[in-house]
């Protein structure tokens, strides 16, 4: 069977052409190309529209999702509705207890207003990303450029700048939303009828943790209702750091 899986030297022609592609498309190739050493990462918000396109594809796909112990009740909500929708488990990945209750105990439960939440995100999301993300060859986000200006360059498809896979390798990451409009992203979700998340509904567009995530107004930027108290220009936790480089 031929190795669909890019590497280094084949991701920027590839890169290109997935430019032209449709969300679909690419969530399809992605899936075609790591089958069980392949997930989607599920942040329980919009990115739903890529369940909805991996299951559109027919071929089997997992799927995961950081707890960090601190979502929202909306969010656990949706994950068993998608899980119930489209018939699958969500792997979900929850954060070292011991490292958590240090932090709570040494910080208490908002550590991250006076200090900023790189901490806190280092440990409830990001180390059990770095477990998961351990264990394969390539992961699929819902990253999309329009989302912040840390991500105005974000391709469809890369090497993951930050984090390495199974036995150390090159670690494929997709981004297959990366060229859609956010616009486009809840016409694609109206259109098939996708379960959301009812915060959506609320004024909530960019969905995290709920002590860090808040409505935002009209043509207010969504990025504006992450972590308000900090800098825009440095708003990725740890997940997608490999965009402020
Ligand atoms: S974040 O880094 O600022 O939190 P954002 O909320 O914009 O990221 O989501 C971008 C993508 O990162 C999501 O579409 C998803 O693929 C992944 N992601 C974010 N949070 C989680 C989570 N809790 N669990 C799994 N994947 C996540
Ligand atoms: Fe902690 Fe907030 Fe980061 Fe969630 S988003 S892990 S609560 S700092």
């Amino acid at each position: 069977m031929t190795d669909l899986r890019p590497t280094r030297d084949t991701i920027p022609a590839l890169a290109d052409t997935l430019a032209g592609m449709s969300g679909a498309e690419i969530v399809d190739r992605a899936l075609a190309a790591h089958g069980d050493r392949g997930a989607i990462a599920f942040s329980g918000a919009e990115d739903v529209l890529l369940i909805e396109y991996a299951a559109q594809s027919g071929r089997p796909f997992r799927v995961f999702a950081l707890d960090t112990g601190r979502l929202h009740p909306e969010t656990y909500d949706l994950f068993a509705r998608v899980e119930a929708r489209y018939r699958i488990r969500i792997e979900v990945l929850f954060p070292d207890t011991a490292a958590v209750e240090a932090l709570v105990k040494a910080k208490g439960w908002f550590s991250f207003l006076a200090d900023g939440h790189q901490e806190c995100c280092g440990i409830r999301k990001v180390e059990p990303l770095r477990r998961m993300l351990g264990t394969l060859d390539g992961w699929i986000t819902g990253q999309r450029r329009d989302q912040s200006t840390t991500r105005a360059a974000v391709p469809a498809v890369q090497i993951d700048p930050a984090f390495r896979g199974a036995g150390g390798g090159d670690l494929v990451k997709w981004n297959p939303l990366a060229n859609t409009a956010g616009a486009d992203v809840w016409a694609a979700i109206r259109a098939l009828e996708v379960p959301y998340n009812t915060l959506h509904e609320r004024g909530f567009v960019s969905i995290g943790c709920a002590p860090c995530t808040r409505p935002v107004l009209p043509n207010q930027h969504e990025r504006e209702g992450r972590w308000w108290w900090e800098d825009a220009g440095g708003k990725e936790c740890g997940l997608h750091k490999g965009n402020l480089r």
